[in-house]
C-alpha cells in the first residue's frame, strides 16, 4: 500500500526531497490528485509514464508556482496569456505555450509544446515552494481508469506501491480536471473542457473555439474511453430510468435526490447543483465500482452549460465502451 502521509510542514518536505531525488510523489491540488515528478528530470518523469502505465506520447502538465517559474518552462508568453493568467491562477486553467528547449522532451510526450499550470490548492502551493522547481504530473489514476479526488483512492490504485508517498491534503473541492487551452498558435483552442467554464473564458478571450481531437489523439487506445470505471457503465435519461432498471443485472445507480429507484439496486444520490455533482462524481463512479452490483446506470443530468458541459464530457468517456 502507498503511504497516505498528512500535510504538514515535515511531510512536505520529506516530500520535496524525494521530488528532488528523482522520485514520484502523489500529492492533491484543488482539481484532482496528481502523481508528480521534477519536470527537469527525465529520469524520474519516465518513472510517471510506468507507474501510471501511461502511453508515452501522452504529454503531461508542469505545475509551477508562478509566473516566472512557467517562463523556466514554457515561452511566448504575450499579454493575452498573461491576461489569462492574472484571472485564473492560481487555479483550475492549463494553457499550452511553446516548451522550452531546458525541458526533457519527455516532459511533455516528445512536444515541442507544453502545458503549464498554478494550482491553488495549498498543499500543491507548499511543495511547489520546497522543492523550488516545476512538478510535472497527471491525474494520479492508472491510465484509463477514474481520477482520484481522495488521497484514499490514490492509495487504492497504488496498493502494490509501498514505496509511493501520497500528500493527503482532503477531498478536492472542485473534483474535476482543469480546463486546457491550447494558446500556441494564433487563435486560442480549448483542448479539454473542465473547472474553468467556456463561458468564463469566452468572457476573457472572446469566442473561443472547442477541439478535443488533438488532445485525443495524445493518448493513443485511451482516446475516447477514459476516467472509465471498472464495471460497464451507461447514461440513461431519466424518463428512461425505471425501465431500464426493470431489467438486466443489479445496478450502482447514480441519479438525483427525486429519482425513483426500485430498491434491489443500489442508489448513488449526486447533489443538483453542477459544483456538488463535479465534487462527487469521481468518487461516485469509485463507490459504484465497488458497490458489488453488475453494472452502472448514471442518470443523466438535464442542463448543459456552465460546468455541466465538462460534467457530460466526463460521463460520456467514462460511459464509452
Ligand atoms: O487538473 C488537472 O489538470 C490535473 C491536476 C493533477 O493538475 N492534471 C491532469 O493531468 O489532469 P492529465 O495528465 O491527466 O491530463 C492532461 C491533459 C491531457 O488531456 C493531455 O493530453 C493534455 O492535458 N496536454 C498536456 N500537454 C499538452 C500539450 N502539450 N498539448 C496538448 N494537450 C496537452
Ligand atoms: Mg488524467
Amino acid at each position: 500500500m502507498a503511504a497516505i502521509l498528512p500535510y504538514s510542514d515535515a511531510s512536505i518536505d520529506l516530500a520535496a526531497a524525494e521530488l528532488r531525488s528523482g522520485s514520484v510523489v502523489a500529492f492533491a491540488t484543488e482539481t484532482v490528485y496528481g502523481l508528480g515528478a521534477d519536470t527537469f528530470n527525465p529520469d524520474a518523469i519516465a518513472k510517471i509514464y510506468e507507474l501510471k502505465r501511461r502511453p508515452m506520447g501522452n504529454p503531461l502538465i508542469a505545475h509551477v508556482i508562478d509566473l516566472a517559474s512557467a517562463k523556466r518552462v514554457s515561452s511566448g508568453w504575450t499579454r493575452r496569456s498573461m491576461n489569462l493568467i492574472s484571472a485564473c491562477w492560481p487555479g483550475p486553467l492549463t494553457i499550452i505555450l511553446p516548451r522550452r528547449p531546458e525541458v526533457p522532451a519527455i516532459a511533455a510526450g516528445g512536444y515541442d509544446t507544453i502545458a503549464v499550470r498554478s494550482p491553488r490548492h495549498r498543499l500543491a502551493r507548499s511543495l511547489l515552494y520546497a522543492c523550488g522547481g516545476a512538478i510535472s504530473a497527471p491525474s494520479a489514476n492508472r491510465s484509463g481508469g477514474v481520477s482520484p479526488t481522495t488521497a484514499q483512492h490514490v492509495a487504492q490504485d497504488y496498493a502494490d506501491q509501498s514505496e509511493l508517498i501520497v500528500l493527503d491534503g482532503g477531498p478536492c473541492t472542485l473534483g474535476i480536471e482543469s480546463t486546457v487551452v491550447d494558446l500556441s498558435e494564433s487563435k486560442p483552442v480549448v483542448r479539454r473542457l473542465g473547472a474553468v467554464t467556456i463561458e468564463r473564458l469566452s468572457e476573457l478571450l472572446g469566442p473561443i473555439e472547442v477541439d478535443m481531437a488533438v488532445a485525443q489523439s495524445m493518448s493513443p487506445g485511451s482516446s475516447i474511453r477514459h476516467y472509465a470505471p471498472k464495471l460497464p457503465a451507461a447514461i440513461v435519461d431519466r424518463e428512461a430510468l425505471a425501465q431500464n432498471l426493470a431489467s438486466g443485472g443489479r445496478a450502482a445507480v447514480i441519479c438525483f435526490a427525486n429519482s425513483d429507484v426500485p430498491s434491489n439496486h443500489v442508489r448513488l444520490e449526486m447533489p443538483q447543483d453542477s459544483d456538488g455533482y463535479a465534487a462527487g462524481m469521481y468518487d461516485a463512479l469509485r463507490r459504484a465500482d465497488e458497490s458489488g452490483c453488475e453494472r452502472i446506470v448514471i442518470e443523466r443530468p438535464l442542463s448543459q452549460h456552465g460546468l455541466w458541459s465538462a460534467i457530460h464530457d466526463r460521463l460520456r468517456r467514462a460511459t464509452t465502451m
